[in-house]
């Protein structure tokens, strides 16, 4: 099978005037109508945002879920307050079961257990969600030229980056992932960057390495770099976003023809080029 879309979720219920309340007046979904699937016995439908279904069976006896079984719902942005109101208005129970609730900027989420004990995940994400914040720590001095070997890539926590040196030159890495903002790790056996949140993957320069699907992450973003006085310098102020063309674009250290004090950007400046693995 090449793909396919769900249809419909169902959800065994021993009261279906009881549950179809719940999904209706405290979760907030569309009521597509009662016994919609002939042959299949009492039934309450809901339509989701998505065009799927959520049916509602009612049976004489509902089993146990086992421990992680939860349906999560992805909350509109706008919708968030008026749910969390309704859901505290009606006296149900809240929690978030994010182990040591870590969460992204702008994200939210939280669990309600339904009339029958299945566990429903609602979960927002907002726009600020996605937004990579800069480190802000100004202008950083990460280190000598000479401290970082060809091959090297060295945290800066200073500045929240990583310093990544390679053959070709150096490139100041945000240690922001571009997913939803959790920190990303190097892990130098496999000479990339990971995000435990969500375990994605990223070279050394940054480019996202997808598993199956490519959801389109961006390249990790970059920070602009300066060579004084044989230091490298970079300014955390401005991340930079980056294409996945850019992303191997390193800054050449000083050196040969090169002036002993100027200023490169990652982007745009004079001595950058496409870099080779160290
Ligand atoms: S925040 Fe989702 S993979 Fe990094």
């Amino acid at each position: 099978m090449s793909g396919g879309e769900v249809h419909h979720i169902a959800l065994d219920v021993t009261d279906l005037d009881r549950s179809e309340a719940f999904y209706r007046d405290a979760i907030g979904l569309t009521s597509a109508g009662r016994d919609l699937w002939p042959g299949d016995g009492p039934s309450a439908s809901f339509v989701l945002g998505s065009g799927e279904y959520l049916v509602l069976c009612e049976v004489a006896e509902v089993r146990t879920d086992p421990p992680g079984l939860h349906t999560r719902f992805a909350v509109p942005h706008e919708d968030w307050d008026a749910l969390v109101s309704r859901l505290q208005g009606l006296g149900l129970s809240m929690h978030d079961d994010r182990k040591g609730g870590l969460r992204a900027v702008g994200e939210a989420g939280l669990n309600v257990t339904d009339p029958d004990g299945h566990v429903m995940e609602l979960e927002l994400h907002g726009p600020a969600t996605f937004e990579v914040p800069a480190a802000r720590r100004g202008k950083v001095i990460a280190g000598q030229i000479e401290d970082f070997p060809i091959g090297s890539v060295t945290r800066i926590p200073a500045g929240q980056f990583f310093l990544v040196r390679l053959r070709d030159g150096f490139l100041a890495v945000s240690q922001v992932c571009t997913h939803m903002q959790f920190a990303v790790t190097y892990q130098p056996e496999h000479y990339r960057f990971y995000c435990p949140r969500h375990r994605r993957k990223f070279t050394r320069t940054g480019k996202y390495l997808p598993r199956f699907d490519d959801d389109g992450t961006p390249p990790l973003r970059s920070y602009a770099i300066e060579f004084i006085d044989g230091q490298v310098v970079v300014d955390t102020d401005e991340s930079i976003p980056r294409t996945r063309e850019e992303v191997d674009c390193l800054v050449a250290a000083p050196g040969g023809s090169e002036p002993a004090h100027a200023v490169f950007s990652q982007r745009r400046g004079p001595s950058s080029r496409g870099a080779g693995d160290a």
